[in-house]
């Protein structure tokens, strides 16, 4: 569990909107943490900080040193969303190396998923990714060889860093049902020893029942049979892209949030969607992937009852029947945009 550094019970959180719907989706749920703050008896300071493009146009940089610094004095950065510069940095700069990406249906939104509800009823799957190194972080660049452009972008893993992440999928698997899949590609990357690596380290888990899955097959059992997986580890460009599997699993991505750790328990918390411009701008962006960042931000903090007040309200208001956009309300169900929805929030924790 992270401990404030500041006075005890008053948190500090840097707001770090971005872009996009980004701008919408963090003061609405930041609206909604200031006010079960005031519930739970404890403070919140919240203060803005500018990253990607609007950072880049005001001061000349994707993440700049002054957006840093109001990191590094925070107890949690809330992050929205960029479309491109910025947030690898950030990951980078504070070693957010652990991004547990949480993938639960709810039952009021059982008929939302592409798949069967029978097929999806119950599913409960942690997502462990590794966030500060592999494919996104290694050597690159554009070259050409007798005026044949190319471009690379290497996928290198150190065993120390897979070992790490391994370590907290273990943890988390632990506390769950104990099944850790390992996602990897050993038939074509066999370099990359991810199942060996992570059963070494599993000798310290005899409780954990290890299984290594080709990530291509993972995908496809994923579809087919997702009440099979408990925990699913993998290296940061696999994670990615099974993560984003879980929004279609549970009916939309805007519904995901995460967390994303370093090795004191400093951390970012993020909705998995992105800027989404086809609809930013408009007030109808669903904000409970970020809602669901925030809750686990107080997780971290040990503010569990905060957390569990939250996580009711969400349900009873999804019970309810209402439905931002992404989640195409039909029948009985009523259509609400951003600002109605924190509405609904401030009204139900009161
Ligand atoms: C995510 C996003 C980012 C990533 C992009 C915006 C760099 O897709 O958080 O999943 O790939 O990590
Ligand atoms: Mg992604």
């Amino acid at each position: 569990m992270y401990s404030p550094s500041s006075i005890p019970n008053a948190y500090k959180v840097a707001a770090l909107p971005g872009e996009g719907i980004g701008t919408e989706v963090v003061p609405a749920s930041l609206t909604i943490l200031q006010k079960i703050a005031e519930i739970k008896s404890f403070a919140v300071k919240i203060n803005y900080g500018l990253i990607g493009q609007p950072a880049l146009e005001e001061l000349g940089d994707y993440f700049p040193e002054v957006t840093a610094q109001l990191c590094q004095g925070a107890d949690g950065i809330v992050f929205g969303a960029v479309t491109k510069g910025g947030l690898l940095e950030l990951r980078k700069r504070f070693d957010f190396f652990a991004n547990l990406r949480p993938v639960k249906v709810f039952p009021s939104l059982i008929d939302k998923s592409s798949l069967k509800p029978e097929k999806i009823a119950g599913i409960d799957i942690l997502f462990v990714r590794e966030l500060v190194s592999g494919i996104y972080f290694g050597a690159s660049g554009r070259d050409e060889n007798d005026r044949n452009p190319y471009g690379y972008h290497t996928m290198l893993y150190r065993d120390r860093e897979i070992k790490r992440i391994a370590r907290i999928a273990l943890q988390k698997a632990q506390q769950r049902r104990g099944l850790l899949t390992v996602a990897h590609k050993e038939n074509a990357l066999p370099c990359l020893p991810w199942t060996r690596l992570v059963e070494e380290e599993a000798q310290d888990f005899p409780d954990v029942v290890v299984e290594g899955m080709l990530v291509d097959n993972l995908a496809m059992q994923l579809v087919i049979n997702p009440q099979h997986f408990d925990v699913i580890v993998a290296g940061n460009l696999f994670g990615d892209i099974l993560s984003d599997l879980g929004g279609a699993l549970v009916g939309s991505i805007g519904l995901l949030g995460s967390a994303s750790l370093n090795s004191v328990g400093f951390g970012i918390y993020e909705a998995i969607h992105g800027t989404a411009p086809a609809i930013a701008g408009k007030g109808i962006a669903n904000p409970l992937g970020t809602i669901a960042s925030v809750i686990m931000m107080l997780e971290q903090w040990g503010e569990l009852d905060a957390a569990e007040s939250l996580q009711q309200a969400e349900a009873r208001i999804l019970e309810r029947g209402y439905r931002t956009a992404d989640l195409h309300p039909q029948g009985q169900e009523i259509l609400v945009n951003t600002e109605q929805l924190v509405d609904l929030f401030l009204q139900e924790l009161s």
